[in-house]
């Protein structure tokens, strides 16, 4: 069995391979302390680096991190503006821990409509890591209806639309079946992310503000999931 999706791959208990999360609460965070909203997704890409920092002993296969919505585009023209210098940033910084460290960066979503000047970052950045062997994927200007409804047409225009060659065609098509899906900021909603994927994962979802994020808290997410049982419509 590989990694496509379309194999729901029943793991009915054990370690995750795949854990996804919407990083919430940035805003919040730097409201409770006078700052303005920049400042929290500054202190959110540090939690984003501590993060992948500290993967290692986790023992995943594939994080995946939704960094910026297709929804994302209706904020304020500075703060569309600062996420996306956080990101140019980010990837100029962070790319050599990626090589390094042995991490595969993976973009999902629409990335290629991005800023020209982003759009050429993201694709060296994706071939220098292409050896690595764990996966970071970054959900970059991402809507799951729209991800699904592009793999859809494309099952389509080649003959057959079935689950499975709709999850062959989802931006996801090479990464991990989704294990654990986390959300922090205490919001309960999956705001349009991995719907698909999301199928038979587990979720959590915890208090914690996104900027205080830590990789402790990770581990102690996959701690709760080792002990779930997952049952997948079996009993
Ligand atoms: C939600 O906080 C977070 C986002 C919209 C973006 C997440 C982005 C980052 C963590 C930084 C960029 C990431 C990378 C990988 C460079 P919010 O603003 O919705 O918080 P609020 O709900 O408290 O207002």
């Amino acid at each position: 069995m590989g990694d496509s999706p379309a194999s729901i791959a029943p793991r009915t208990s054990g370690r995750a391979r795949h854990v996804a999360i919407i990083m919430d609460g940035n805003g919040r965070w730097a409201t409770k302390r006078g700052l303005p909203r920049a400042v929290g997704h500054q202190r959110g890409v540090e939690a984003v680096r501590r993060l992948v920092r500290g993967l290692e002993p986790m023992e995943l296969d594939c994080l995946t991190l939704y960094a910026f919505s297709s929804e994302n585009w209706k904020r304020s023209v500075d703060e569309v503006d600062d996420l996306m210098n956080l990101m140019r940033r980010f990837i100029k910084s962070d790319l050599p821990d990626f090589v390094a460290n042995d991490v595969q960066l993976k973009i999902i979503g629409d990335w290629q409509s991005l800023a020209p000047d982003i759009v050429a970052m993201l694709e060296d950045a994706l071939t220098k890591t292409s050896n690595g062997s764990k996966k970071l994927a970054v959900a970059l200007n991402y809507g799951a209806q729209h991800e699904i409804a592009r793999a859809a047409a494309k099952a389509a225009a080649l003959g057959e639309i079935t689950p499975e060659t709709i999850a062959a065609q989802l931006d996801t098509h090479d990464l991990p079946p989704l294990d654990l899906l986390i959300r922090t900021s205490g919001e309960i909603r999956l705001s349009n992310f991995l719907l698909w994927q999301a199928a038979y994962a587990e979720m959590l979802f915890v208090d914690t503000l996104w900027p205080d994020f830590k990789p402790e808290h990770l581990e102690r997410a996959l701690d709760d999931f080792a002990q779930r049982e997952r049952r997948y419509g079996g009993r």
